[in-house]
């Protein structure tokens, strides 16, 4: 019951009262200058937030080209979603069994240019299945990762699904 009904209800429960009026009611009643003092408030409840259609919408994550090697496959990976992940939409099947950073079973290395580089990219946990001179080295695991930038990475074993 809302508001109104509830003042409604509340009003046709006075009239109807078989108890004695209060004392307030007579002297209401008997004292006109003091009933003009008294006043009946009831609310409405507010209306609900209008939608703001103009509002800026939630920016898109930013994305990533990563290039397989020897395939020359490539594919947009969003910075919120792992590299295993992101290659699966675009129909690339990557090895992966676990998908949690711990099998090992998706490792593969970025190629740059030169000596090896770190790869630019994310983990979701602290330490996964890598040594720090892994990291180091360039290699990662694409379950667990986000990328950071433009990667190319040697990934052999990668079919079309
Ligand atoms: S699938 Fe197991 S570590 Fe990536």
């Amino acid at each position: 019951m809302g508001p109104s009904a509830f003042i409604v209800s509340c009003r046709r429960a006075s009239r109807t009262s078989n108890r004695r009026p209060r004392v307030t009611n007579r002297l209401l009643t008997s004292l006109p200058w003091i009933s003009n003092l008294h006043t009946v408030d009831s609310f409405t409840p507010d209306p609900p937030p209008s939608v703001d259609s103009a509002a800026p919408a939630a920016p898109e994550p930013h994305r990533y080209r990563v290039t397989l090697l020897p395939s020359g496959w490539q594919f947009d990976a969003p910075a919120d979603v792992p590299l295993l992940l992101a290659a699966q939409a675009a129909g690339i099947k990557l090895p992966s069994l676990c998908r949690n950073g711990t099998c090992r079973a998706c490792l593969c290395r970025v190629q740059s240019a030169g000596d090896p580089a770190p790869a630019s990219v994310a983990y979701r946990i602290e330490w996964p299945g890598l040594s720090r001179d892994e990291k180091a080295e360039g290699w990662l695991l694409p379950c667990c990762s986000y990328a950071r930038a433009d990667l190319t990475i040697d990934a052999p074993d990668a079919a079309l699904c």
